[in-house]
């Protein structure tokens, strides 16, 4: 039996979409804090269990008769270390075999300050004794096309990472290589770590989009403090503002690349490029629009 936390979130759903392509007869646990929100989840082989990491109790049966369990990282910047351990405590008493946890590019050699907790996680999973799989993803390339609405009514993408080539790839890319984890042997003890094969900078994203939409659009390079302002103004709270500062400035000298091609070797096929991301969020946007 496979377990997702997080199920419900945006790489969770991607997650079980895999699987249910992928993992034929298995039965898949969408481990999700709401399960109200969860419904739709549910299919002949997924079940829907609560398991929120703030309490420990719905965790321990989340996890019951749970051989692999995905940890995808919590989203709240300030407790996750302290959700992931809960997490990773529960999967151990339940008699979990695998956890594979959703960590981030070169988490023990990053300057990035993001990767501060997902170190601590990943030393807590390795003393677990608990057998493991880490997959250090890159950069999501939904992470610059979730500011699409201002980059459009402003004509620009801001940042902080100059010429630094960001090795970006697609949510679904990343989703796929953790199913494709869960439903195969011989990963114990791997560290994945993975990334786009296409490798752009900032301005040649913008140039992209420039290309797609037919319209003026630049990139514009900010001083570290001006961009995490800018997060700020647009009503980011303070520590993801900071963090998506912090992690731009450093994607300047190479925080953020990688060019080992581990996730296009794992999914069997190319990663998305940067432009079939950008198309079908532009697509998304004047169908909302
Ligand atoms: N590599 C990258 O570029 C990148 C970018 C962004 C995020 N990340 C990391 O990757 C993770 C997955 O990304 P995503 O895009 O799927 O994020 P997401 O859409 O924000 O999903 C996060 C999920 O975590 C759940 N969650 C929040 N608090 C919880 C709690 N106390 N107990 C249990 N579940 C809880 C949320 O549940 P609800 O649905 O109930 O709110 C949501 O379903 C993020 O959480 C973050 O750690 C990586």
């Amino acid at each position: 039996m496979i377990a997702i936390t997080g199920a419900n979130g945006q790489l969770g759903r991607l997650v079980i979409q895999s699987l249910q392509r992928i993992a034929a007869g298995e039965r898949i646990i969408a481990a999700v804090r709401s399960p109200a929100k969860a419904q739709d989840l549910k299919s002949a082989i997924v079940e829907i269990r609560e398991a929120d990491y703030d309490r420990p109790e719905t965790l321990a049966k989340a996890f019951t008769g749970v051989d692999k369990l995905l940890l995808i990282s919590a989203n709240d910047l300030v407790s996750r270390w302290a959700q992931h351990k809960a997490a990773i405590d529960a999967a151990k008493a339940a008699g979990v075999k695998q956890i594979v946890y959703t960590s981030i590019l070169h988490t023990d050699t990053s300057a990035l300050v993001l990767t501060e907790d997902h170190r601590t996680t990943e030393a807590y999973i390795k003393a677990s004794g608990v057998p493991y799989v880490f997959l250090r993803n890159g950069w999501y390339t939904e992470n610059e096309t979730a500011a699409l609405a201002a980059v459009l009514s402003n004509g620009a993408f801001i940042g902080s990472s100059a010429d630094g080539r960001i090795s970006f790839a697609a949510r679904a890319d990343y989703a796929e290589a953790a199913a494709r984890v869960l439903t195969s042997d011989g990963h114990a003890g791997a560290i994945y770590e993975l990334a786009g094969d296409e490798a752009v900078t900032m301005a040649e994203f913008a140039g992209e989009a420039a290309r797609l939409t037919g319209k003026p659009i630049a990139y514009v390079n900010l001083p570290q403090a001006d961009y995490a302002g800018a997060l700020l103004g647009a009503g980011l709270p303070p520590p993801l503002a900071n963090m998506l500062a912090d992690s731009s400035a450093k994607s300047a000298t190479g925080g953020l690349f990688d060019d080992s091609r581990v996730l296009s070797r794992l999914i069997g096929r190319p990663t998305t490029p940067v432009r079939d991301t950008l198309a079908a969020a532009l697509k998304a946007h004047a169908v909302a629009a």
